[in-house]
C-alpha cells in the first residue's frame, strides 16, 4: 500500500500532517513518501508538477493531496501556476471520475447558511467528469477574431468537447454508485443550447438502458443550480461534465456549511485514485494552526475504501470524526457558541484518540 503524500501549499502541509498521523495510527503497513507539488514544487524544482513528483504519483497505489496555490505564484505564466499540478496529475494519471460527496453532519446543521430543514440529513454525491470538456479541449488560446462585429480584434477561445467513450465511462460510474445508494441519478447538462451536452444527454440515456433498476432524470445546469439551493435533499447522485461539476460541487459543499469537512476522490479505470479535500489552500490562514484537517482525514478514509478495499478502516476513521464532532470539538470554520474551539493539531490528535 504505497501512498504518495503531496501536501502542496498554504494550509496543505498542516492538514496533511494530521491525515498522516491518523493513517499511522491505524497500524497498517503503509509506505508513505512525500513530494513537493504546486507552488512548493515550483519553488523547489521550477515546475508545479516536478518530474520526480509525477514519477512518485505514477508508482504509488494512491495519492493523498493537500491543496495548491498561493498569492506569490499568481503572476506566473499559466503553465507554471500551481493549479497546473492538479490538472496535470488528473490528465497524466487518467483520473476521469471525481466523486464529491456533500454530507451534512447533524452536529453542524447550524453551520449552513440555509435553513436547517432544507439541509438537515443532506447526503448527495456529485460525480464530475474530470479529464475532458472545456478544461482540456483543444484548440484554445488567444487569436485574431475571424468574423462578426469584432472581426480583427483579439479574442480568447476554448473548446468544449466530449467523446462518446468519455461520457459512457462516467455514466457507468454514476449508475454503479447509485446502486449503492438510493438508485437515482440526475444527469446535468445544457442540452438546450450546447451540441456537446445534447450528445451527453443522448449517450447517458443509452447507458441507462443497462441500469433498469436505477432512475434517471436529466436536468439543465441552471435549473440544477437552483434546485441545489431550493431542495437539495431531492438529489441522490448528480453526474455532470468537468466545468459544470466544478461549479455545482462548490455550491453543494456550501450547503453543508463547511467546505472544510468535505473529502473527494478522483479515480482512474482501475480504482487507483487521488484523494484530496474539496477546499483550497487558504493562504490567508496558512501557518496559523487553525485550518480544519477533517476533509483531508476523511479523504484518507475514502482512499482506504476505494483504492485499498479496507472499508473497515475507512469506517473507523469516519466514526472517529463523528465522535470528535459529538464531543463538541470545532476548528474555527465550524465553530458555534457552546462548542470548544480547537486548532488543526488538536483536532488531529482528537481523531487519533477517538480511533481507539
Ligand atoms: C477543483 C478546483 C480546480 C478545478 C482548480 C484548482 C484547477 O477548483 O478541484 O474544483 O477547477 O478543477
Ligand atoms: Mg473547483
Amino acid at each position: 500500500m504505497k501512498i504518495a503524500i503531496l501536501p502542496g501549499d498554504g494550509i496543505g502541509p498542516e492538514i496533511m500532517n494530521e491525515a498522516v498521523k491518523v493513517l499511522e495510527a491505524l497500524g497498517e503497513p503503509f509506505e508513505m513518501e512525500t513530494a513537493q507539488v504546486g507552488g512548493a514544487g515550483y519553488a523547489a524544482h521550477g515546475h508545479p508538477l516536478p518530474d520526480s513528483t509525477l514519477k512518485l504519483a505514477n508508482e504509488a497505489d494512491a495519492v493523498l493531496f493537500g491543496a495548491v496555490g498561493d498569492y506569490q505564484y499568481d503572476r506566473l505564466e499559466r503553465a507554471l501556476r500551481p493549479e497546473q499540478a492538479i490538472l496535470g496529475l488528473r490528465r497524466e494519471l487518467g483520473l476521469f471520475a471525481n466523486l464529491r460527496p456533500a454530507i451534512l453532519y447533524p452536529e453542524l446543521a447550524g453551520a449552513s447558511t440555509l435553513k436547517p430543514e432544507v439541509v438537515s440529513g443532506l447526503d448527495i454525491l456529485i460525480i464530475r467528469e474530470l479529464t475532458g470538456d472545456i478544461y482540456f479541449g483543444k484548440p484554445r488560446g488567444v487569436r485574431e477574431c475571424p468574423d462578426g462585429p469584432f472581426k480583427g480584434q483579439r479574442e480568447g477561445f476554448d473548446t468544449m468537447r466530449y467523446a462518446e467513450g468519455e461520457i459512457r465511462r462516467i455514466a457507468h460510474v454514476a449508475f454503479q454508485a447509485a446502486r449503492k445508494r438510493d438508485r437515482r441519478v440526475t444527469s446535468v447538462d445544457k442540452a438546450n443550447v450546447l451540441e456537446t451536452f445534447q450528445f451527453w444527454r443522448d449517450i447517458v440515456s443509452d447507458v441507462h438502458k443497462e441500469y433498469a433498476d436505477v432512475e434517471l432524470e436529466h436536468m439543465y445546469v441552471d435549473n440544477a443550480a437552483m434546485q441545489l439551493v431550493r431542495a437539495p435533499k431531492k438529489f441522490d447522485v448528480l453526474v455532470t461534465g468537468n466545468m459544470f461539476g466544478d461549479i455545482l460541487s462548490d455550491a453543494a459543499a456550501m450547503l453543508t456549511g463547511s467546505i472544510g469537512m468535505l473529502p473527494s476522490a478522483s479515480l482512474d479505470a482501475n480504482n487507483k485514485g487521488l484523494y484530496e479535500p474539496s477546499h483550497g489552500s487558504a493562504p490567508d490562514i496558512a501557518g496559523k494552526g487553525v485550518a480544519n484537517p477533517l476533509a483531508t482525514i476523511l479523504s484518507a478514509a475514502m482512499m482506504l475504501r476505494f483504492t485499498f478495499g479496507r472499508s473497515e478502516q475507512a469506517d473507523r476513521i469516519e466514526a472517529a470524526v463523528k465522535r470528535v464532532l459529538a464531543q463538541g470539538l470545532r476548528t474555527p470554520d465550524i465553530y458555534e457558541a457552546g462548542t470548544s474551539k480547537v486548532g488543526t493539531r488538536e483536532m488531529g490528535d482528537a481523531v487519533v484518540a477517538a480511533l481507539q
